[in-house]
């Protein structure tokens, strides 16, 4: 592409890294620069409107404006645009926004903890495993367990959580101490005639045999999503968190739910752990917190945990952890405004309400020649693109089927995020069941487009593949 000099685009282009995209490809191919949104639509420069079914990055849970938050942001930096929580200080939306969440906990829980992103929360759950693990004594419990293709966030642990290869390459990470058990992926991993059971126990054995491998006293935590998101939507197998949490409770290790995706209701509760009965000991949340109006995250500490730091703070005077802006008050009055909204609305029996929809509309494209699986749960639904769905054969990497697909669908105005072959969903939740049949349109037009072109290339079983065992 060729920009006029001083387009916006050449600006940006001349001006700004973006992160998650091929730099070299960038100073030809320009940005998509979004100018205005509203519901769960998005403006670009051009004027041109898109259906985003991804929520910005699965964070835009109330869409892409809103007067009502603006006002609240506004009317609090009027009143008090900034003071921090260090050293026995406060602000009033921190201390409401702390009870809030402590009130709608999915397990009980004794304090909060904010930060202004989900990474920089899981860097502090990891920061209180280790703080936790020395005030019993046992410093040696150093090692964190994370899940392969589970993503946590981009800090330099939170990377090294995250099991994406792609990510730690040219960065000299993972840390050592960080390890990573199996990608419980069902659909693609489990073996002919294997039941989600029995997938979930071997999936289980896989953590435990890691957890011996490496001496069950050197492991403070093991950190899973709910649902894994940027893994591409993969709903935990049946009885896969209940076997997870066994072997965790035999070795004392402690679990952190990373809610960062899952919470405020995108699962069909408030909280995934809800959804799969974890108990987790941390719980980290952020995106949805404050409908992403705000850069605002927490961290949810249980009574062990606190009493722990509680302990430390004897030791050495002082909980020597912070950052300046935790608990801004215009990121928390902010996000204290959204947790009444959803109440307003109930977001939940919304999300549960508008999932089913989604879930139909979605699900219909298991017919399609394109589509190997589609599962979701509440409002966040992964669709797997197979080159013979019958056997479950996926197409060759180097097609990236995946990318076209989601290019094909924005050519038709719709926004959705691949991983992989995987097309992920997860609009903002207060779409209308008018958007959901857009959605489900735009898409069809684009499969349908690119599997006339993958036909045409000979990259496609052919037509009539069969549909997956269990449709
Ligand atoms: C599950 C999960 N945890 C943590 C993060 C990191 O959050 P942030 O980008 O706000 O640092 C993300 C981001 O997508 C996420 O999906």
């Amino acid at each position: 592409m060729t920009y006029i000099p001083n387009s916006i685009q050449a600006r940006d282009m001349a001006s700004v890294v973006h992160m998650q995209t091929n730099l070299r490809k960038h100073q030809t191919e320009g940005p998509l620069v979004i100018t205005r949104g509203e519901g769960c639509r998005v403006w670009d420069d051009t004027g041109r409107e898109h259906l985003e079914a991804i929520a910005g990055l699965w964070c835009a849970s109330l869409g892409f404006g809103s007067e009502r938050l603006a006002r609240v942001a506004y009317e609090q930096m009027r009143t008090l645009g900034y003071y921090h929580l260090y050293r026995h200080n406060s602000n009033e939306p921190a201390i409401a926004l702390a009870e809030k969440l402590l009130a709608i906990a999915p397990v009980p829980m004794a304090r909060v903890l904010f930060q202004c992103s989900g990474s920089e929360a899981n860097d502090t759950a990891i920061k209180l495993a280790w703080y936790y693990w020395h005030a019993r004594g046992q410093p040696q419990r150093s090692k964190i367990v994370g899940r392969e293709f589970a993503y946590h966030g981009n800090t330099c642990a939170a990377v090294s959580l995250s099991g994406k290869p792609d990510m730690h390459a040219g960065f000299g990470l993972p840390f050592a101490n960080f390890k990573h058990t199996e990608f419980p992926h069902y659909y693609r991993r489990h073996e002919e005639g294997e039941t989600e059971e029995q997938f979930s126990t071997r999936m289980a054995a896989a953590l435990e045999s890691l957890i011996e491998r490496e001496a069950p006293d050197t492991i403070a935590a093991f950190f899973a999503e709910p649902v894994m998101g940027a893994g591409g939507a993969i709903l935990p197998p049946g009885g896969y968190f209940q076997k997870v949490q066994e072997v965790l409770r035999k070795h004392d290790i402690l679990f952190v739910a990373d809610e960062v995706i899952c919470g405020f209701a995108r699962t069909g509760n408030m909280w995934g752990s809800e959804t799969f009965g974890i108990v987790p000991d941390m719980l980290t949340s952020a995106k949805a917190l404050s409908a992403a109006m705000q850069p605002i995250s927490a961290v949810m500490v249980n009574e062990r945990v606190h009493e722990a730091m509680l302990a430390q703070s004897d030791r050495y005077g002082n909980f020597a952890h912070g950052f300046t802006y935790a608990g801004h008050p215009v990121a928390a009055a902010v996000a204290l405004e959204v947790q009444r909204i959803y109440d307003e609305m109930d977001i939940v029996g919304r999300a549960r309400r508008l999932g089913s929809l989604l879930q139909t509309a979605l699900g219909a494209f298991r017919e399609h020649p394109l589509v190997g699986d589609v599962r979701g749960v509440g409002l966040i639904f992964g669709m797997e693109l197979m080159r013979d769905k019958t056997r479950r054969v996926p197409f060759d990497p180097a097609l990236s089927v995946g990318a076209r697909a989601a290019a094909a669908a924005q050519r038709h105005g719709l926004i959705v995020r691949v991983v992989g072959d995987r097309l992920v969903f997860a609009p903002p939740l207060v779409i209308e069941p008018a958007d959901i049949e857009e959605i489900a349109l735009r898409l069809r037009r684009g499969l349908d487009q690119l599997a006339d072109e993958l036909t045409r290339e000979g990259a496609l079983a052919g037509a009539g593949a069969g549909k997956v065992a269990g449709d």
